[in-house]
């Protein structure tokens, strides 16, 4: 059966085995879902569980009926993390796995640049050393800071990080690009995410962070079902349509079909340079409150908000242009803000259960 299934993009039958670090990570675990769904590819995770649980791999195997094989290991670990290369032959690479909390990172910055640098530094010695041709990076648009024209496309100037972890995302492309300029046999694609956001539609895997949940979404969902008590909004005097800061929201499931379409394009050697960038974003900007009332609307109930100060390292207002990705591997979001809503609210229903 593995073998009959057809690729994301449909044209040469892609198989072989990806490394994918943060793999019970969110993002990292709807992509895993999505390749096993839809592609003949298998899957080694590496992931350190510092804010996410091995469970997210029994949820993977229940939703795909595929393992995936773990190695519970921390990437700054380069000894631990190269026994990993030396048992497993990766037609690719995608890497996930850093720490992604704007504020903390305010607060941390040197936790962030080591943890987010050296992870990275080490998994390019060790793709180079081992002769993998094919890495993918999870950015951000966060690179873009505050911009003076919106939407964004890949040609916006890269801007002022607003925080830490921003800049670490600048860097780690910066690195990838002077690495990827000496090194022509790896191909590298950085993926700006603009806001990551749902849960697999069937309800079953969804955000699961150990750590108390610090994005949107989640705060919402957890506010709604009692959890927490009231949800805060950063700062309602923003200079946008309604006071509350403006982003891009996009289904989660979509972004994990975006990383196997930017592999596939690789492995069939269609990329032009051997090091791009791409945004990953739905081309609509939303605010906190319509997010708010968007999530109301679905749940069929009011939540618990009020307003409180902004919060430090946030940008006003920022969305996407991806016609890029459109373009070249064929990429666009199919699924729609109710879509987003009612996934992350059928997941926080059930995590409890998984
Ligand atoms: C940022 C990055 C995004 C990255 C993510 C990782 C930018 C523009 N985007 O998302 O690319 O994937 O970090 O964590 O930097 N908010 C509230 N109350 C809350 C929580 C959030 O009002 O309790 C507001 C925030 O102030 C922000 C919006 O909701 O305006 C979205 O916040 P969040 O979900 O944390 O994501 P970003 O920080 O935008």
């Amino acid at each position: 059966m593995k073998n009959n299934k057809k690729n994301k993009s449909g044209k040469v039958n892609l198989n072989g085995t990806i490394l994918i670090t943060g793999g019970s990570g969110y993002i990292g675990s709807h992509t895993i879902i999505e390749m096993l769904e839809n592609t003949s590819f298998d899957v080694v995770s590496i992931d350190n569980q510092s804010n996410s649980s091995t469970k997210t791999y029994k949820r993977i195997e229940k939703i795909t009926g595929r393992k995936v094989v773990n190695y519970s290991i921390d990437l700054c670990d380069k000894e631990k993390t190269e026994k990993v290369f030396k048992k497993h032959k990766f037609v690719g690479i995608i890497h996930f796995a850093a720490f992604k909390m704007v504020g903390e990172s305010v607060e941390q910055p040197l936790k962030y640049y080591r943890n987010n640098i050296l992870s990275l530094i080490n998994i390019l010695e060790l793709a180079n050393k081992y002769g993998v041709p094919n890495f993918i990076f999870s950015s951000s648009c966060s690179v873009y800071g505050n911009v003076a024209k919106l939407p964004v496309n890949e040609s916006t100037p890269i801007g002022n990080a607003e925080s830490p972890y921003a800049h670490t995302k600048q860097i780690g492309e910066k690195i990838i690009s002077d690495f990827c300029a000496v090194n022509k046999n790896i191909n590298a694609i950085a993926l700006r995410y603009f806001n990551p956001v749902g849960a697999h539609l069937s309800g079953l895997n969804g955000e699961d962070p150990i750590n108390k949940p610090n994005n949107l979404v989640p705060i919402i969902t957890a506010t709604a079902a009692g959890k927490l008590p009231k949800l805060t909004i950063h700062g309602n005097d923003y200079p946008t349509r309604d006071g509350t800061c403006i982003r891009d929201y996009i289904h989660v499931s979509d972004i994990g079909d975006a990383h196997i379409l930017a592999l596939e394009f690789l492995l069939n050697k269609k990329n032009k340079q051997n090091y791009c960038v791409y945004n990953l974003g739905s081309g609509n900007g939303v605010s906190v409150l319509e997010i708010i009332k968007a999530f109301e609307k679905v749940a069929g109930m009011k939540l618990n908000y009020g307003f409180g100060e902004r919060r430090a390292g946030d940008v006003v207002s920022i969305y996407s242009d991806s016609a890029k990705a459109l373009k070249d591997f064929g990429w666009k979001p199919k699924l729609s803000i109710e879509e987003m809503m009612t996934s992350a609210w059928k997941w926080e229903q059930n995590k409890n259960k998984s």
